[in-house]
Order: C-alpha cells, then structure tokens, then sequence
C-alpha cells in the first residue's frame, strides 16, 4: 500500500516568562488548523508547539518572583500555556519543553558534532542586547527612547533599552553558510513565504552574513556546552533545535525519518532566526533544511506589536468567553490575511460573529435542518430532476472544496476560508431563490421540495466538512443533526463534495447564539 505523505508542521515555541496573549493564540489557531486540513486530507500529520523556557530572560523573571527557573517555568507551563491549548481548541500531537530531557540531551548531541566537524571557534563579541529579544542588535535596529528612557537607545520592538554585552564565548560559523542558503532561496522560491518575508531575507543574506555566538558563560540557566560546561548553549541556538528533538532527532530515527523536514509558522519578528540560522545550522549538521517557513503578521494595538510587555496583550479567553473558541479561530484567520498585519477590534469581532457566523452560516444550518424535520419528518429527501440552480450547488461545492485546498497548501488560510464561504453564500441565495416554504404549501410540488431540500441538505454536509479545521465545536454539532456517518473529523476534507448522506436529521440547537450586549 502507498504511504501516506507526511506533513509535519510547528508554531515557535513560547517564552514562559509571562502568559500568553492573543498575538500568540493566534499562531496556535493558524498551525491547527493548516495541521487538521492535512489531517482531514488522510496526510501523515503531525502538528508541534511547546515552551521556550532557558535564557537570561526566564532567569530573571523567575529571580524576581523569588523562584527557581524551573519551578517558574512549570508553573507557567501547566497554569497558562498548556491551558491555552484547550482554550482555543488546538489538537496538538505533541509539545516539547526546552527542559525535557530528551531535547537537552540532543542538543548537547547536535553541538557536538558542529564542533568536531570544525563548525565552532571560539571568539569575542560586543554588541547591544535585547533581552527581550534574546539578540543581539545592530544599531539601525534600536532607536531613541522615550519617557523613562529618555536618551537612550531602545530596542524597537520592546521600547526597552538594550545592554551593552562583552563577551568571550563560542561561534557558529553560519557566514560559511551564505552561497548554500542564496541557492537554497534560488531553487525553492516558496522556502520563505509570504513573498514580502523572502525578500527580506534575501536582502539580509545579500547583504553579509556574521557568525553567531552561540554560547553563553555570564549565567548558566541553560543547556550546558558539553565540551566546556562552564558555558551553557545561546537560547535560540537550544530552541531552534526543539523542532528535531521533538521529531526523534538522536534517538529514533524512523520517527525522525518519518517526520522531518517540517513547515515552520512564525511571525515576522523571528524569520531571520527561522530563514537563514537555523537552515544554516541543519546544513552544518547534513541534515535536510525546512520544508518552508511561513512568516505571519502581527496583531497591532495602536500601530504596534501587541504584547505583554507593553501592556497592550488581551488574554484569549477574554474573547473566548463570550464568543467562544470557533468564533476566535474563525475571526482571526479571516478578517486578517494570513501574512499582513491586522488590528484587532471588539466591534469587528462581534459584527462579524452576527453577520457571518450566526447569520451567515448558523441560521443556514438551522433553517436546512428545520425543514427536513418539518416537510419531512426529518427523513433526508432524495433528489429528483435537477434544475441548473441545483447543478450550480454541486458545481460550487467542487469548485469550494478544491479551491479551499489549494489554497491551504499556499497556507493562504484567509482564502481557503472565502473560498468556503462562497458556498455558504451560494446556498443562502439558493433558498432565498428557491422558496421552500413557498413550495410546501402545495402538494403539486412535492417533488421538486425534495429536490431542493437534497440538494441543501448536502451542501450543508460539504460545508460541515470543510469547515470542520476552523470551527469543530459548531461542525461537529452539525455533522450530528446532518446524521452523517463516524464524525466530521474522518471525512476526507479534499472530496468534501462527495460526502456519503444520512438517512435522518437530528435537531440542531442554534450553532452560534446570540450574543447579549455586557455594557
Ligand atoms: N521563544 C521564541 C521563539 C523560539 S522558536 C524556536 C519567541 N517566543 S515568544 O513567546 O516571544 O513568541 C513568539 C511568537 O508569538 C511570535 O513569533 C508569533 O508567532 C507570536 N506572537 C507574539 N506576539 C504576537 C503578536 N502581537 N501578533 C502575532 N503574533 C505574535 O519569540
């Protein structure tokens, strides 16, 4: 039998020195659900998220709450981020802390041999330092500081000042790496995506490459050098590696095998690490590079980069609470496309919720469902003579199912869900033109009420199907009413068209109640 193809794909691991926020969510919502598209496609899949959790900005976080770093960080871990996951409904197959053993030892593992094949020396640096960033900064990346920091150079992502860092430690030779990774770009123009994201890696390359230091000796929360312990591995050099750790790297290599290479999705705040170190650092080790890297836009408050350290983070189940996790997932990845930058409002929220979720797409779903149980006795009709309206259904539930897939495969989730939608629309209009509560009045037209209530019945089942990635609390519900077979999870997403129909409708309660206004 064929095997399957395997599709591996990771969200960055997370910082454990605060909770997360939306801006994060959000790139959990985008990895699930390119990961159950593929799932749902039959494809071998395997989705990856975890905790960032070594690093000078964890140690003093952790110092300053008067705790160790690792009890901070597992307090963090099992009050807040693993808490995340359920929040926003990820269905992920595995999360990897930077503390479990099985990624320490294999760091030490993948360092070492860097070293012996000559990929390391030992230099000194000096340099501006974010912690906040855990990087160091050229000058064009700082600027002047403001209010308390008036007069200084900040870093222009945090607003914070950088410290000035001398230090004696060891290097990656990544600038030998910089003809691989142009002809890398050259021969695989979808390595770095959005286009944007690739020239602006390519500009970075072009314009020279330095080595990295990859270890520090000042503090020792961290992965120690396992040639000279009084060093302990940079933090991003540890936590770029999580992504083979967690795939059998150094211990399982038919899990490796059959994982790697994976498609990486992070935002735009952190390519150069995803684009150009860490492909560099598979090519020292031989091993395969990335499938590709996807670089998403930021959630922005007032202009900027939410977060949490200027205050401006929503928590997710701030939103979730009232709209709950389908509305989250589906408001993100389709108000903002997937790539660009997007402001995120309370008034959109809940004008798309009524417009689009409970309007569009729940009153559809209740309306269908009613009349079955209504004409029908909730025994699904057959279809009799099609009409060229009746044909268009069809026609637009192929052309939605897949354009959807095509474009989930560009990772162009905003597209996949419009061309979704067009279904959602279609049918809307269909039954508007339709008039089946015109057409049971008479019994002369029982025939063609079938037909049209067929022919609804099951574009709301290729609906469910593939809107299953992005809202599966309400399609799950809905698969139920439809009465189709097994769950919405196990039909193939990529013939949603051609899904096999119940016999029975259920009832279905309404799949995104109304809201009622707090303030
Ligand atoms: N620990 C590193 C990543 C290491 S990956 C080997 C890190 N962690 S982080 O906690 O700061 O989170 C980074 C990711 O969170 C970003 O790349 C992005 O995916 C997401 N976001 C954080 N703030 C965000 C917004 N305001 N908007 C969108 N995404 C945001 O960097």
């Amino acid at each position: 039998m064929a095997q399957a193809s395997s599709f591996y794909i990771t969200t960055p691991i997370f910082y454990v020195n605060d909770v997360p926020h939306i801006g994060h969510a959000y790139t959990e919502v985008a990895a699930d659900v390119v990961a159950r598209w593929h799932r749902q496609a039959g494809e071998d899949t395997w989705m990856l998220t975890g905790t960032d959790e070594h690093g000078q900005k964890i140690l003093r976080t952790a110092t300053a709450n008067d705790v160790t770093p690792k009890e901070w960080a597992d307090k963090l871990v099992a009050e807040a981020w693993k808490p995340l996951l359920e929040t926003v409904d990820i269905a992920n197959d595995d999360f990897i802390r930077t503390t479990d053993e099985r990624h320490e030892r294999n760091v030490q593992k993948f360092l070492q041999k860097l070293y012996d094949d000559g990929h390391i020396y030992t230099g000194e640096y000096e340099g501006y330092y974010c912690v906040g960033c855990e990087e160091y900064k050229q000058e064009s990346e700082l600027v002047p500081g403001a209010g308390e920091y008036e007069g200084q150079l900040v870093c222009a992502i945090h607003s914070k000042p950088v410290e000035l860092l001398h230090e004696k430690n060891y290097f990656f030779r990544t600038s030998a790496f910089a003809e691989r990774l142009l002809a890398l770009y050259e021969e695989r123009p979808d390595f770095v995506q959005p286009e944007s994201a690739r020239n602006e890696v390519l500009g970075w390359v072009r314009s020279g490459l330095s080595d990295l230091s990859i270890s520090r000796s000042t503090f020792d929360w961290g992965v120690k050098v396992p040639w000279d312990e009084s060093h302990v591995v940079y933090v991003w050099f540890d936590a770029l590696l999580n992504y083979i750790t967690a795939a059998g790297y150094g211990q399982d290599d038919a899990e490796f095998a059959r994982r790697w290479p994976a498609q990486h999705l992070v935002g735009k705040d952190i390519l150069r690490f995803h684009a150009v170190i860490w492909p560099a650092m598979l090519m020292a080790a031989g091993l395969e590079v990335p499938r590709g890297v996807f670089g998403h836009g930021w959630l922005l408050v007032g202009g900027e980069k939410m977060s949490k350290s200027k205050l401006t983070g929503i928590a997710p189940s701030d939103i979730t609470d009232t709209f709950g996790s389908d509305a989250f997932r589906y408001y993100f990845l389709r108000a903002i496309s997937f790539g660009h930058d997007g402001s995120f409002s309370w008034e959109d929220l809940s004008a798309r919720y009524q417009a689009e979720l409970a309007n569009g797409f729940g009153n559809l779903a209740s309306r269908v469902i009613a009349m079955v149980n209504r004409y029908f006795d909730g025994v699904v009709p057959q279809a009799g003579e099609r009409s060229a309206a009746d044909l268009e259904i069809a026609a637009i539930e192929r052309r939605a199912t897949d354009a959807s897939w095509a474009a989930v495969n560009r990772t162009a989730i905003h597209e996949a869900i419009g061309a979704v939608w067009e279904l959602v629309e279609a049918l809307n209009g269909y039954i508007t033109a339709e008039e089946p509560w015109a057409l049971a009045k008479d019994p002369a037209n029982r025939e063609r009420l079938e037909t049209v209530l067929a022919t609804a019945y099951h574009g709301l089942g290729t609906l469910a199907v593939l809107l299953s990635p992005v809202l599966p609390k309400a399609t799950a519900k809905l698969w139920s009413a439809l009465g189709g077979a097994g769950t919405v999870q196990e039909q193939r997403i990529d013939l949603a068209y051609d899904w096999a129909v119940g016999e029975r409708v259920g009832t279905l309660e309404a799949l995104f109640p109304r809201i009622e206004a707090t303030e």
